[in-house]
């Protein structure tokens, strides 16, 4: 039953494993109809804690994407901390990811309401249900199987801060799974972290889905004793013991992909980091990495979102909302 959770087909057309790319055909010619033929897709907006600008991204790239033809609908899933509505200028909407969850509403679709931006529609956070900051299995898997089927051509999920598996889940099911990060060494730390944890949850769903857990736990033991220090020596040490489960958790492994972006940059140092860690996660972990670019520090920044307006509304040519459109670009979203 997993199948969205364990079979990601990250690899394919972006939005092809969750059924995106079936969207209704284009009614109207010209841009917009180009730009949906461009890229379709999911993009899910993580990161080790909160406060490193997930918020930011998802609502910019949500904006810009919308601004350029897609139809677009943003997912505020930080279920402890939606504050997604609140960038927009959006009051707190009557319906909520809540209703959702609890059944008061049956599809997706009734909950994303209109924001002052044309093709851009928005799911708020579940601010009112405690329970829902940590929806169950089955509740997660019906989020997961709707957000597949929303009519829409792009969706962006803002994710809470944090490791947790619900956080990961989301983050796994996306075409584009971003990772922000600031220069500062606890974030680059909780990066790291983050990386591990959503690698580790990925080899679970593989290993459950092929009955390799038995050959995983014996290599997780084996760890210290046999210098097993990488993922890539785990599925060396699977491979030897089962050529063929092996392979298939290497090519799945493989798969496993991420993308960075450091924010709040303030010198040229800091913007070389990008490139330092997604390097670190090649060569020690064996893990692809691409890094998509950096924010700036920017007063724009701050000073939009105490007016309730997405930079890139309120100073579109600031150089935080120009990085956003180049990491638009970067994703393959073409204006
Ligand atoms: N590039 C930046 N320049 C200046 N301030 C920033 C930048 N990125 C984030 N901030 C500040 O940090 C706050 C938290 O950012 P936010 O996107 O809400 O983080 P998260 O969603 O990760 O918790 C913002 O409200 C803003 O004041
Ligand atoms: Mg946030």
């Amino acid at each position: 039953m997993p199948q969205l959770v364990t079979d990601p087909d990250r690899a394919g057309t972006a939005g092809g494993a969750l059924g995106l790319a079936g969207s209704s055909p284009a009614t109207g010619v010209t841009q917009a109809a180009a730009a949906r033929e461009v890229r379709r897709g999911v993009i899910a907006v993580g990161g080790g804690k909160g406060g490193i600008g997930k918020t930011l991204l998802a609502a910019n790239l949500g904006v810009h994407l919308a601004q350029h033809g897609h139809r677009v609908v943003l997912i505020d899933a930080d279920l402890g901390g939606a504050n997604l509505h609140t960038c927009l200028g959006v009051k707190p909407p009557g319906t909520t990811l809540s209703d959702f969850v609890t059944r008061k509403v049956e599809k997706l679709h009734d909950v994303v309401s209109p924001t002052p931006v044309h093709n851009l529609g928005l799911v708020s956070g579940a601010l009112d249900v405690l329970g829902a900051a940590n929806p169950k299995y089955t509740q997660k898997l019906r989020i997961l199987r709707e957000v597949a089927a929303l009519d829409v051509d792009v969706v962006v999920i803002d994710l809470g801060g944090g490791t947790g598996f619900n956080i990961l889940d989301f983050f796994l099911i996306a075409d584009h799974g971003i990772l922000t990060v600031v220069p500062e060494p606890t974030s680059i730390e909780n990066a790291y972290r983050f990386i591990k944890a959503a690698y580790y949850r990925r080899l679970k769903t593989a290993e459950l889905a092929w009955n390799l857990r038995p050959l995983v736990e014996e290599a997780m033991n084996e760890r210290s004793s046999q210098g097993l220090k990488t993922p890539a020596d785990l599925i060396a040490f699977v491979e030897r013991r089962d050529p063929e489960g092996g392979a298939k958790l290497r090519e799945e492994l493989t798969r496993f992909s991420l993308k960075l972006v450091v924010n709040q940059t303030r010198t040229p140092e800091e913007e070389r980091l990008g490139c330092g860690i997604s390097d670190a996660c090649r060569k020690y972990f064996g893990i692809q990495m691409s890094f998509l670019g950096t924010i700036p520090y920017d007063d724009s920044v701050w000073q939009s979102v105490r007016r309730r307006r997405p930079v890139l509304l309120e100073a579109p040519d600031s150089k935080a909302s120009r990085a956003v459109i180049q990491i638009a670009e970067a994703l393959g979203f073409t204006s």
